[in-house]
């Protein structure tokens, strides 16, 4: 069983990694030995905080080990890339591994023998959608119901957080005048709405503040993330596009002023760029839950790493 994407996960297998992610929280003790002598590859092409430590720890805390290789110092910089997962296969017990393209994660995927993980593509991000379940149960005491809306660039977060919310009932709304190239799914965003439980507003119909007035004051979670992929953001051949989306983009930071009336939660990924898609001073806010959300991250994937090995 891999994690490549959040559609072929049940609904009770993503509940069930949820609860799990809360119980290892509340009692890491028991789940010291719990994969004891397993090996974990992170096999990383991007840069990364959370998803890398997430790892490296949690393998750690569950008794097993972390291996990491950055791509570009390895042979699968310049080889056959089914040869070389078949290859690290035969080594260690699971895979978590960060590519550019999705199209080439699913190729690595079918080479392998052993679970892969998904630690962000330029297509979904299901590593963080569970972590993000497990903040909102843990906030909320619920999934079912909880209204979530995405202001920003829809995007690899976006999709996977749609794909999480058709799964446990909690309504996605977007409010992105852009979209990422690589994350167009209409077959995710039909099935979710169909559902019920995926909407999105045209943007070029309706005022900007009045927009986000009424997703404010709809939502119990208000969430955003950079509006530009991390692989482009220091990429000279982007920087035409970076500067035209960040002008584009400036009236639809989420900050306190936007937020001055209303109780919602506020959540992001991380990494945040304060002064763009949301104020520093919002990141801080008492409204904000990003820093539980990015703890989470450890004990989410500690849940994740713990499912897949123990798979039949
Ligand atoms: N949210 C997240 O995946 O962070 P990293 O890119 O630092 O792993
Ligand atoms: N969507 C962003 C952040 C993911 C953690 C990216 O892909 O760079």
């Amino acid at each position: 069983m891999h994690l490549i994407k959040l559609n072929p996960w049940s609904e009770t297998d993503i509940l069930e990694t949820v609860e799990n992610s809360l119980n290892i929280k509340n009692h890491p003790e028991k789940y010291r030995h719990a994969v004891g002598g397993k090996n974990l590859c992170l096999l990383f092409q991007k840069t990364s905080t959370r998803t890398r430590c997430a790892g490296e720890i949690g393998i750690t805390q569950l008794g097993g080990h972390a291996h990491y290789l950055d791509w570009r110092t390895t042979n699968f910089a310049l080889a056959d890339l089914s040869d070389e997962m078949r290859v690290l296969s035969a080594y260690v017990d699971i895979i978590l591994a960060r590519f550019l393209k999705h199209s080439e994660l699913v190729e690595a995927a079918a080479a392998a023998t052993v679970p892969v993980i998904n630690g962000c593509c330029d297509r979904y991000h299901p590593t963080q959608a569970l972590g993000d379940l497990m903040t909102i149960q843990e906030q909320f005491g619920r999934l079912q119901g909880v209204k979530l809306c995405f202001v920003g660039v829809h995007n690899n977060v976006c999709n996977s957080l749609i794909a999480a919310g058709m799964k446990v009932g909690m309504e996605v709304t977007v409010i992105a005048p852009e979209v990422n190239p690589a994350a167009v799914d209409k077959e995710l965003w039909e099935e979710a709405s169909r559902k019920g439980l995926y909407k999105t507003f045209d943007t070029s119909h309706e005022a900007v503040e009045n927009l986000l007035e009424k997703a404010v004051a709809e939502s119990d979670v208000v969430y955003t993330d950079t509006w530009v992929d991390m692989e482009f953001f220091t990429d000279p051949a982007f920087a035409k596009e970076r500067n035209r989306r960040l002008k584009k983009m400036m009236p639809y930071q989420l900050n306190a002023e936007l937020l001055k009336s209303h109780e919602c939660r506020v959540m992001h990924c991380l990494p945040a760029h304060h002064g763009y898609e949301i104020s520093g001073e919002l990141v801080n806010d008492e409204r904000s839950i990003i820093f539980d959300q990015s703890e989470n991250r450890l004990h989410s994937m500690k849940a994740i790493l713990l499912k897949l090995l123990t798979a039949m």
